[in-house]
């Protein structure tokens, strides 16, 4: 058997010979005829991600290469390929015509439109493999990615080229993170440089993408956002298609200097896809009877995400994969893989989503490796001093379920930490301004809510936003420039604050 190191040597010198060489092109047979996947020999220089064309016409790409045949999943149903049928080689790699107008629109993984309207107008193509870029087109991340959830800008903050995984089980808001942050970008497009952003829904119900869509339409949205759709009912070929297809509109927008967002929900069923494509072939099973090459597979998609540096335009691709677990459990096989690929993650907990806690963020369990250094030094000034009060509380909250006799010190703290973590709740569709989540974080930190009832610190905290509004435009002003937090200012946050408790019944 190959060790791993040696098949993607082969495959990454396949895919540079074939970039040199594009117009090789081969006849071969085809071998066995399974439901979605075909496999043929004769195709000696066939490549990853090129297209095929068999007699009758139907395309198809190759999936995988094997020591003496490949395996072709059908762009296309086609119940005409049989046996000893003929195939060939096409010297292009599978592509998706991306335009600008498909900012807004619907579309499956091979680019046809399912929001009933006519095709997007001809564009580039963009090829759906692809080897990510190097190291030296890069540049390290810098510029945040504001999702516009408190829990998330002040202690996992996500940066512009970053990998962040939002892992949870089924029902605990991975979803609504992504939409919210998508949401959000509406706000944050209106001051400094815009992000796109693509949705890609893989694996979902039907019914559950179109709430998705109505919903960016609804919030205004949908207009700087490319839904890309494979839905349950869809062929497994097409599921395993669609995060390639995402990622290739992603990086047209990256290569005219934009920096886009995308979403891959999830890819858990992507792996199921490509699991049950592998089976039909009858090859050999690994870990959990998924092919041994499933973390290469989402390792190369991931690394794609990619922040370039100005000689290389300064786009970037932020990407926020989804993975869902099955109680909890981040030690099977799929998640630590993706754990390991990405830079960090977002981990949604169902006891903490039960007992209220929404988003359900584990702050514990969830990192987020480079983005400290892309958050703005207003955030900062903020976020050192919650990270610490939440750490101590956590560790003392599990003290004190057994302690009777607690110091006042202890209590105090346990008293900081409620409010804490009632602050970071927020409801869905309701991303904030940086402004306000400063705002809010820096009144609990500096003890302004040690006074107020735990139950009533949401009440205190939109009616702060609302007070601020109208007599704190000033210093909201100081605070959204993004520079550290003054003495000077936090003396007008104080002001704030302290004005606005006397009129807070
Ligand atoms: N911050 C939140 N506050 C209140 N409800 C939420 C929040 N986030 C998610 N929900 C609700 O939780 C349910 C599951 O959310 P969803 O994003 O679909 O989960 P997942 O994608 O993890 O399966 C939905 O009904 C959603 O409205
Ligand atoms: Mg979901």
């Amino acid at each position: 058997m190959m060790k791993s190191e040696e098949i993607i040597a082969k495959l990454e010198k396949k895919l540079t010979k074939f970039d040199e060489n594009p117009k090789v092109a081969n006849v071969g047979t085809v071998e066995k005829v399974n439901d979605e996947v075909i496999v043929a020999s004769g195709l000696s220089k066939a490549m990853m991600g090129e297209m095929v064309v068999f007699q009758d016409g139907t395309e198809g790409t190759i999936l995988n290469l094997d020591e003496d045949s490949v395996s072709i999943i059908l762009l296309a149903k086609s119940s005409k390929i049989k046996e000893g049928d003929t195939v060939k080689t096409t010297g292009k790699l599978l592509t998706i015509n991306v335009s600008d107008e498909m900012l807004g629109r619907i579309i499956n993984p091979i680019g046809k439109p399912l929001d009933g309207k006519a095709a997007p107008k001809k564009g580039k193509d963009m090829p759906l493999e692809k080897i990510a870029a190097g190291v030296v087109e890069r540049k390290p991340v810098d510029t945040p990615v504001k999702t516009g959830i408190k829990a998330i800008d002040a202690l996992i903050p996500v940066g512009r080229g970053q990998r962040e995984l939002i892992i949870g089980d089924r029902g605990l808001g991975k979803t609504a993170i992504a939409i919210d942050t998508i949401i959000n970008q509406r706000e944050a497009n209106k001051g400094g440089k815009r992000m796109l952003c693509v949705y890609v829904a893989i694996g979902q119900k039907q019914s559950t993408i179109a709430q998705v869509v109505e919903k960016l339409r609804e919030m205004d949205a949908l207009s700087y956002t490319v839904v890309v759709s494979a839905s349950a009912s869809d062929a497994a070929s097409l599921l395993y298609l669609a995060p390639y297809a995402g990622v290739a509109i992603a990086e047209y927008f990256m290569e005219k200097g934009e920096d886009v967002l995308i979403v891959y929900d999830d890819l858990t069923k992507h792996a199921w896809a490509y699991r049950q494509l592998s089976l039909v072939l009858r090859r050999p099973a690994g870990r959990e009877a998924y092919p041994g090459d499933i973390f290469y597979l989402h390792s190369r998609l991931l690394e794609r995400a990619v922040k370039l540096n100005e000689e290389n335009g300064g786009g970037s691709i932020t990407a926020l994969p989804v993975i869902e677990t099955q109680a909890d459990d981040l030690s099977a096989y799929i998640p630590t893989n993706v754990i390991s690929i990405t830079d960090g993650q977002i981990f949604l907990k169902s006891d903490l989503f039960n007992s209220g806690v929404r988003p359900a963020v584990d702050v514990g369990n969830s990192v987020s490796r480079v983005g400290g250094s892309a958050q703005t030094g207003a955030m900062k000034s903020v976020s050192g001093r919650i990270k610490l009060e939440l750490a101590q509380y956590r560790e003392l909250a599990v003290f004190a379920q057994f302690g009777s006799e607690l110091d006042a010190a202890t209590l105090q703290q346990l008293e900081r930490g409620k409010r804490l973590t009632e602050v970071l709740k927020q409801p869905q569709y309701q991303p904030l301004t940086e402004s306000m989540e400063i705002l809010s974080i820096w009144a609990v930190t500096n003890g302004f809510t040690d006074d107020v009832p735990v139950e009533k610190i949401q009440k205190f905290e939109k009616e702060l936003h609302a007070y601020a509004r109208t007599h704190g435009k000033k210093v909201l002003e100081t605070i959204a420039n993004g520079k550290k937090v003054t003495p000077e200012t936090a003396e007008e946050l104080k002001k704030l604050v302290t004005a606005f408790k006397k009129v807070f019944s």
